[in-house]
Formats: structure tokens, C-alpha cells, sequence
């Protein structure tokens, strides 16, 4: 019997900004459907390719493909506003981007009162604030399980404007609650009502793109034998079921997700590659066992230019953790590895990785649900660098041997295969094993 098409996932392993949009970008050429799963604008994926750089937040990394679709799936919120300006950045005419860009009907979208009530939200959490990027995407989701949101697709139906308004009322009142108002609003300089009547505006742009029943789309790709690639966003250790709850995001950004996001069932799902950089970064509160406050962590935010693609924000910084690392290989079924941003450890003479963790004096192999984080220590192992440039390798096989241990080190802990290494931000800079 022939066997039947699949989708590959792609997804990030750590707390997210693990290269996704670099590699997605590099892996696209092998690829005739690209589709988002999940998350919104709370994402920044960077591509760097012919000396551009660019961050995306809700369309896919496969966008400056020509040939290739691009499918923002029903698991992502959207927020027509930043879309829009996402959609001025991309420098690609209106003609390809109605041909390559996909929208499901079915998306959720982050209203300019869904920002104001993540601002409020977040004021009243005082010290226990999550870090979120304040882009709407708690309060998105939440009115989605709560069968409050309003979808794209229903943006085009009669009844459209008397649900936003009554939304917006009902998101006035809850803030009221938090002593803030329409007036505390201000997102680049704008009034709420400024930002509303772009929103509005931005909505009818998106409504003149392709709006899909994406389930179906992307069913029936696969039966056609398109080759899918599914694109996460945040990662792993974000995920709301799976990750340091409460200092997660609103979505499934595990494998699980992307079943859920597009409408696919489990088994459809075909490879999973997940995607980690050498070293460890998180944006935002919550626990970081590995976290350096002293140099090392400046000089690694310093060389990996460790400030958020969203928010610019500084990146925390801390050594590989393998033990949250098989944790989220195991949660995705994860079947090969992509390591990012090795170079950056390459001025190190040596570095350290963790092995482990000690838990209130006793050994754990996985993080506790539920912990007290000064009761945690981290089991670091010493690690000698390679202290070369990588610019001149051309595979995985040729690299120098001490960095060839890590690999080793890497895939013995987790035991998947590392098939992809990238040593730079460009599209270019990206080794293969052979
Ligand atoms: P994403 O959210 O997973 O797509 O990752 P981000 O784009 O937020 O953050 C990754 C950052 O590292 C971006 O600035 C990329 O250009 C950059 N980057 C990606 N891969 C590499 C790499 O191998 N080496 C270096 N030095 N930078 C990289
Ligand atoms: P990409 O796709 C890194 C973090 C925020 C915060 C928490 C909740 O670029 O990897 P939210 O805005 O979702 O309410 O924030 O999640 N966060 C990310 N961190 N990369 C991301 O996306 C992130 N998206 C959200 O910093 O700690
Ligand atoms: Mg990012």
C-alpha cells in the first residue's frame, strides 16, 4: 500500500527565539505548504538572507518563497493591526502575497481591547507578572475556550459589529474592576480610539486575502501529496499545559498543537524536528534552573545579541539544560534535532551544560510540577570549548571534534539524532549532516 502523506512540524524545545524562522526559511525549498499553528504576535521569527533581515510575528517563515503557500492555521490569534503592518514590512507585491498567503477562517482575533485587558491583567499580578509581550494573546485565547471570541470568519457576517461592540464592553467593565480604563491605553503613541480605527481598517485588508476552511486546505493538500511543514511558535517550556505554569503562554505550542491548530489528526503527523539552541535563553519571569546572572550570561546575551525580536527586551541567559531538554523531546516525539546559535559558543575555552538536578537534596531526572525554586540546584557537568570559526565548514561530519563531543553528549541524553546545525543568523550559515 502507498504510504500516505504527512505533514512535518517543526517546533522550538526551549522557551522559544530558538532560530524557528531561520530554519523554516531554510528548510521551505523542500516544502510547497507552509502553516502556522499556533500563537500570534507574541512571536518574532527572524530571516536573514541577501543581506535583509526580517521579524514576522503571524505570517509564516516560508513567505519570501516564491511558488510556496503560506497557511496562518486556526489555532493562531490574529491582530489586524500588527498583521497589517507585518503585511507593510515584507516588501512583496499584493499580487503574490493574495496568491502565497492563506488566512483560516476559523482564527481568533486579538481586539484592541484584548490589549488592554493583558496591560490590566498584568499591573494587577504585581511581582507574580508572567513578562508577557502584552500583544493580547492571554485574553484572546481565554475569550476563545470561554466561547466569547470572535473569528475571522465571522468577521464578514451580519451581527459582526454589535458582537465586537459587546465584547468591548464587556472587557471595559472587567478592567474597570482593575481601576483601568480606555484612557491607560496607549500602544505606539496611540489613543485606544486611534488604534481601534486601524484595527478595523487593517481587518478589511485581511479580509480581501484568501480566507480558507484550513482543515479542509490542508486535508486535502496532503491527500494531493503537497509537502507540509508545520511552523510553532514560542516553545516547549512555554507550553500551558506542559510548561512552568503560570509563566507560559496561552496555546499548545507542543506537537499536540499542530493537530489541534490545523485540523490535522495524529496521524498525519509525519517528522518532528525540534529546534534548541546550544545554550539556554527565556524572555519574561519564571523558573530558569541554569540561568547565569554573572559574565557568562553577559557575554553570551553580549554574542548571541540576546534581546527579544518582539519586544526587545534583554533575553535571560543560562548554560544547555539536557534533562528539560529530553523532557520536550519526549512531549513531542520529537525524531531529529536542530541545534542553533553554536557559534556563539565558540570564544568560550570552556562552558558547562547541565545533567541533572537536585531537588531539596535529592536527585530528579525532570522538573517537579510544582517547586520551590531556591530548593533547586542544577547538576553542571564542565564542558571544553572549541574556540574556533565555524565559518568555514561546510557539514556536521567536518567540525572540530570537541564540538563534535557535544553533539555526542547532546544526543546520547535525549537519544534523537542532530541533523541540522546552524553556526549564523543567515540562511547560509546553516550545516547538514551528510
Ligand atoms: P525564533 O523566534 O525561534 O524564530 O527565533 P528569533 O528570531 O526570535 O531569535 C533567534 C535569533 O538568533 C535571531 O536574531 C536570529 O537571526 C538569530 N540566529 C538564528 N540562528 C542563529 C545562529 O545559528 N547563530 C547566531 N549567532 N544567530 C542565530
Ligand atoms: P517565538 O515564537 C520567547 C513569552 C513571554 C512571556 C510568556 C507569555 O518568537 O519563539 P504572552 O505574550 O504569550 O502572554 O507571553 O511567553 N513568550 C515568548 N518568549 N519567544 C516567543 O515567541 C514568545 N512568545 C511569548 O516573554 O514570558
Ligand atoms: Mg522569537
Amino acid at each position: 500500500m502507498k504510504q500516505a502523506n504527512k505533514a512535518d512540524v517543526l517546533l522550538g524545545l526551549q522557551w522559544g527565539d530558538e532560530g524557528k524562522g531561520k530554519i523554516v526559511d531554510v528548510l521551505t525549498p523542500g516544502y510547497q505548504l507552509i502553516a502556522r499553528f499556533q500563537g500570534g504576535p507574541n512571536a518574532g521569527h527572524t530571516l536573514e538572507f541577501e543581506n535583509r533581515k526580517y521579524v514576522l510575528h503571524t505570517i509564516p517563515s516560508g513567505i519570501f518563497h516564491s511558488g510556496t503557500k503560506n497557511l496562518i492555521g486556526s489555532g493562531v490569534v490574529i491582530d489586524p493591526y500588527i498583521f497589517s503592518q507585518e503585511l507593510d514590512h515584507l516588501d512583496i507585491g499584493q499580487e503574490q502575497l493574495r496568491e502565497s498567503l492563506l488566512i483560516s477562517a476559523r482564527a481568533h482575533l486579538i481586539t484592541p481591547s484584548h490589549r488592554l485587558c493583558d496591560a490590566a491583567n498584568e499591573a494587577s499580578r504585581g511581582k507574580q507578572k508572567i513578562g508577557s509581550t502584552l500583544k493580547g494573546i492571554g485574553p484572546a485565547y481565554t475569550d476563545k475556550i470561554a466561547r466569547s471570541g470572535l473569528r475571522l470568519g465571522d468577521s464578514l457576517c451580519a451581527g459582526f459589529e454589535t458582537q465586537y461592540q459587546e465584547l468591548r464592553e464587556a472587557h471595559l467593565r472587567l478592567v474597570k474592576g482593575l481601576g483601568y480604563s480606555k484612557n491607560d491605553f496607549q500602544i505606539e503613541k496611540r489613543s485606544f480610539d486611534e488604534y481601534e480605527k486601524l484595527w478595523f481598517e487593517g481587518l478589511k485588508r485581511i479580509q480581501g486575502l484568501q480566507l480558507v476552511e484550513s482543515e479542509v486546505y490542508i486535508n486535502q493538500a496532503l491527500d494531493q501529496g503537497v509537502r507540509v511543514l508545520a511552523e510553532g511558535a514560542q516553545g516547549t517550556l512555554l507550553d500551558i499545559d506542559f510548561g512552568s505554569y503560570p509563566f507560559v503562554t496561552s496555546s499548545n505550542t507542543i506537537a499536540a498543537g499542530a493537530c489541534t491548530g490545523l485540523g490535522l489528526a495524529p496521524s498525519r503527523i509525519g517528522e518532528v524536528y525540534g529546534i534548541f539552541k546550544a545554550y539556554c535563553t527565556r524572555v519574561g519571569s519564571g523558573p530558569f534552573p541554569t540561568e547565569l546572572f554573572d559574565a557568562h550570561g553577559d557575554q553570551l546575551r553580549k554574542t548571541g545579541n540576546e534581546f527579544g525580536s518582539t519586544t526587545g527586551r534583554p533575553r535571560r541567559c543560562g548554560w544547555l539544560d539536557l534533562p528539560a531538554l529530553k523532557y520536550s523531546v519526549m512531549l513531542n516525539g520529537v525524531t531529529k534535532l536542530i541545534m542553533t546559535k553554536v557559534d556563539v559558543l565558540s570564544e568560550l575555552p570552556q562552558f558547562k551544560v547541565c545533567v541533572g538536578y537536585e531537588y531539596d537534596g535529592q536527585q530528579v531526572e525532570f522538573l517537579p510540577s510544582s517547586f520551590e525554586p531556591e530548593k533547586l540546584r542544577p547538576i553542571l557537568q564542565d564542558f571544553k570549548g572549541w574556540h574556533c570559526d565555524l565559518a568555514t565548514f561546510s557539514s556536521i561530519g567536518e567540525l572540530p571534534s570537541a564540538l563534535k563531543d557535544y553533539l555526542k553528549l547532546i544526543e546520547d541524553f535525549v537519544r534523537v539524532p542532530i541533523e541540522i546545525v546552524s553556526t549564523g543568523p543567515d540562511r547560509v550559515q546553516t550545516l547538514f549532516r551528510k
